[in-house]
C-alpha cells in the first residue's frame, strides 16, 4: 500500500513512524513534512491547505491512501478534494470537520445528540458576553468560536481578562467551568462503526504544575492508571456513538478520527471539546502502544469497512512524551536555532526512546528549529515510571538554545500508580 500523509508536526511524524513499521506499507510519502519525517518518508513541497495540489500529488504518486493530519486542511476541504479524484482518505469532509472548526456547531451537535457537555452561550457582542460571564460566575471560560491552534481558550478568574478575550473574537462561546481531570479519548470511525483507542492525558499549560498559558500541548502519557476501567465504554456509549450517529443523520457523516476532550467531573463525564483529527501530543503515546499495524485500520475507516476489522491489539507498555518547545513559545517563538544530541538519543536510548520532530527543518548538515513545538521525545517502558525516566534521559541529551520543556509530565500519575 502506498500512503501519503499530509502535515508537518510530531503527530504526522508519529503516524509516519507507525506506518513505516507496517509491513503492508510499500511506499511512504509526506507533504510537507519536516526534518525527522524525511528519515522515514519521501517529502513533497506541497501546501497542505491546497486541496487541488494535494489531490494532484496523490494521483501522481498513485497513492492508495491519503491521511490528513492537522485540522486546518480538513476544515479547508482537503479530504473532499482527494476523495473527488477517487482516492481513499482518512479524514473527515469539510462539513463534518466543523465539529472542530466551530465550537458553536459542536455545541449544537452535542445538544441534538444528548451528549453531556458544559452549559454554554454563543455570544457575538460584548454585552452578550458580559451577561453570560455574569450568569456563570468565576472561573470564567471564554472560547474563540473558530480554529486557534489550541490558543483560543481563556480560563481565568479575572473578569477583565475574560472580557478582553471575548472582545478580541468575532464570536465566542462562554461556558460553565468544568472541574476534574482531563482525558483525551480518540476513536476511529467510518461514519458508522466506532472503534475507540486507548485514553491518554495531555498537559495543556506551558509550565510545571499546570501554570502559565494554554499551549497546543506540552506532553502526554498513556495508559491512565487512575481512570476507571469502564471509562472507554462509557464514553463510547454516551459521547462517541451518539455524535457519529447525529452527524450521519444530518447527512454529513464523520469518517476519520473523532477526538473527545473530556473532563471527569464529580457529576460525570463532560465533553470539553471535539477535534476532527489525531491529537498532538497524545497520538505519540497512543500509537506507541498500538500493536495492530496502522495502515489497514486507517484504510478500513476510509473505505467504510471498519465493522469487518478484528479488535485492535495493544501493548501492556506505558508511553510518555515530553515536548521540547522553542524560546518564547506559546508567544512568538524564536526559530532557526541548531538542535544537537539527536544522534546520541538514537544510539543510546533507542528503541525504547525516540525523537519525533515537530517544528524542525534541515539547514545544510544541521537540523534547526522551525516552529513553537520543536520535538516530542517519546518513550515506552513497563510502567509510567520507566517510560518517564527514559523520556527525560533522552530530553537531557538534546541541546537547543533557549528551549523549554515541562519536567512533570506523567509525574503525578506515575507516583500514584506506584503506591
Ligand atoms: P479546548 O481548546 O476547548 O480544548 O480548551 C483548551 C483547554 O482549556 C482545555 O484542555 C481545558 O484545560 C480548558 N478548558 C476548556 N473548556 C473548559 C471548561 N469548560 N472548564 C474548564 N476548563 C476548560
Ligand atoms: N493535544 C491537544 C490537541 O491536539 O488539540
Amino acid at each position: 500500500m502506498k500512503v501519503l500523509v499530509i502535515g508537518s508536526g510530531a503527530r504526522e511524524h508519529a503516524l509516519c513512524h507507525s506506518l513505516s513499521l507496517d509491513p503492508d506499507v510499500t511506499a511512504l510519502h509526506c507533504a510537507p513534512g519536516n526534518a525527522g519525517i524525511a528519515e522515514v518518508a519521501e517529502l513533497h513541497a506541497v501546501d497542505a491547505l491546497d486541496g487541488r495540489a494535494v489531490a494532484e500529488l496523490a494521483t501522481g504518486l498513485r497513492a492508495d491512501l491519503v491521511v490528513v493530519g492537522p485540522e486546518a486542511p480538513l476544515v479547508a476541504g482537503v479530504a473532499d478534494a482527494v476523495r473527488a479524484v477517487g482516492i481513499p482518505v482518512f479524514g473527515p469532509s469539510r462539513e463534518a470537520a466543523q465539529l472542530e472548526g466551530s465550537k458553536a456547531f459542536a455545541k449544537d451537535v452535542m445538544a441534538a445528540a444528548g451528549v453531556p457537555t458544559a452549559r454554554s452561550y454563543v455570544c457575538t457582542t460584548a454585552e452578550e458576553a458580559a451577561e453570560a460571564l455574569d450568569a456563570f460566575g468565576a472561573p470564567y471560560v471564554v472560547k474563540d468560536d473558530g480554529l486557534a491552534a489550541g490558543k483560543g481558550v481563556v480560563v481565568t478568574s479575572d473578569l477583565d481578562a475574560a472580557e478582553r478575550h471575548a472582545a478580541g473574537c468575532d464570536r465566542v462561546v462562554v461556558e460553565e467551568f468544568l472541574d476534574g481531570p482531563e482525558v483525551s479519548l480518540f476513536a476511529i470511525t467510518d461514519g458508522e462503526t466506532v472503534v475507540p483507542l486507548q485514553p491518554a492525558q495531555d498537559f495543556k499549560r506551558a509550565l510545571d504544575g499546570d501554570e502559565g498559558p494554554n499551549t497546543g500541548g506540552m506532553g502526554a502519557y498513556s495508559p491512565l492508571p487512575w481512570a476507571e476501567p469502564k471509562l472507554v465504554d462509557e464514553v463510547l456509549e454516551k459521547v462517541l456513538r451518539p455524535t457519529v450517529d447525529e452527524l450521519r443523520r444530518r447527512g454529513t457523516p464523520f469518517s476519520g478520527l473523532l477526538y473527545a476532550g473530556l473532563a471527569i467531573t464529580s457529576r460525570g463525564v463532560r465533553v470539553i471539546e471535539f477535534n476532527a483529527r489525531f491529537g498532538d501530543p497524545e497520538t505519540q503515546v497512543v500509537l506507541a502502544r498500538l500493536r495492530t499495524p496502522l495502515a489497514g485500520v486507517l484504510l478500513a475507516a476510509a473505505n467504510g469497512t471498519l465493522a469487518d476489522l478484528p479488535p485492535l491489539r495493544w501493548r501492556e507498555d506505558a508511553a510518555v512524551t515530553v515536548v521540547v518547545a522553542s524560546h518564547n513559545y506559546p508567544g512568538t517563538p524564536r526559530t532557526g536555532d541548531p538542535i544537537t544530541g539527536l544522534d546520541e538519543v538514537a544510539a543510546q536510548d533507542g528503541p525504547h526512546a525516540y525523537v519525533l520532530h515537530a517544528g524542525t527543518k534541515r539547514d545544510g548538515d544541521a537540523v534547526v528549529s522551525a516552529g513553537g513545538r520543536v520535538l516530542s521525545v517519546t518513550a515506552t517502558g513497563k510502567d509510567l515510571t520507566e517510560a518517564r525516566e527514559r523520556a527525560y534521559r533522552a530530553v537531557g541529551r538534546i541541546r537547543l538554545d533557549g528551549s523549554q520543556h515541562r519536567t512533570d509530565i506523567a509525574a503525578k500519575a506515575a507516583q500514584e500508580a506506584g503506591v
